[in-house]
């Protein structure tokens, strides 16, 4: 990466659906504001305008008969449009950069659910991405069936919900695995960037370790 690039701190958050990303994110972004960091939150697919447009395409349940490849195609489109509107520009200002979901997603949906493997993304990451990397990915990792237990209940939460994004949580058990089994072949594939977040704590004792690994990488950082 380029040297203005790499001043900033780029952190990603992984896992299932229902592993409690959302909540440990806000969290950690509350952490860090009050020790006086700069921060962007943003999220994947969406976050800008584009991005937004893309996201309703892929997440709503209506949506029939997308090719795998083309759902790969439109998660990169929506990842280029994010780095270059959001966050290259936050990077370059020494900002750091909370991300829900990024291409391990991709790796772990697309190459692992979809079964489209791990090649074709790792390409089109160097190729639309310039192989921009996080300097730290935390992956939540819950136990495969509550995982799937929590995703479930959430589903049905959100059956009668005016925004529709329930298309990936229709996918069966099966298609859950090979997405758990990708992630974890990603975080043994790469232990220095991938830190696995045993996700069966409660939220404080998780939002406790998480505070400690960030700690201790911005340190590094410095
Ligand atoms: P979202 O509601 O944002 O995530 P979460 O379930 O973690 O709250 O939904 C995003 C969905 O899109 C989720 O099911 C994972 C899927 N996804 C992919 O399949 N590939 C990708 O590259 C990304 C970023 C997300």
């Amino acid at each position: 990466m380029c040297p203005a690039v790499s001043q900033g701190f780029f952190l990603t958050f992984e896992g299932l659906d229902g592993a409690g990303k959302s909540t440990q994110l806000r969290k950690l972004a509350e952490w860090l504001e009050a020790e006086g960091e700069s921060i962007v939150l943003t999220r994947q697919p969406g976050g800008t305008r584009i991005g937004d447009r893309i996201r309703a395409l892929l997440l709503d349940s209506r949506t029939e008969n997308l090719a795998p490849r083309a759902e790969l195609g439109l998660m990169f489109s929506d990842r280029a449009q994010a780095i270059a509107e959001i966050i290259e520009p936050a990077l370059a200002k020494g900002r750091i950069v909370l991300c829900d979901r990024y291409t391990d997603s991709t790796e772990a949906y697309q190459g692992g659910g979809r079964e489209l493997g791990s090649k074709i993304v790792v390409d089109l990451h160097a190729a639309m991405c310039g192989g921009l990397q996080p300097d730290l990915t935390l992956l939540l990792l819950p136990d495969f069936a509550r995982s799937l237990e929590r995703a479930r209940r959430r589903n049905t939460r959100a059956a009668g919900h005016p925004i529709d994004e329930n298309r990936f949580e229709k996918e069966d058990e099966l298609f859950y695995r090979r997405v758990f089994d990708k992630y974890c072949e990603i975080a043994r594939r790469e232990p220095l960037r991938v830190v696995v977040i045993d996700g069966d704590q409660s939220v404080e004792q998780i939002h406790q370790r998480i505070v400690q690994v960030v700690k201790q990488r911005l340190k590094d950082r410095a």
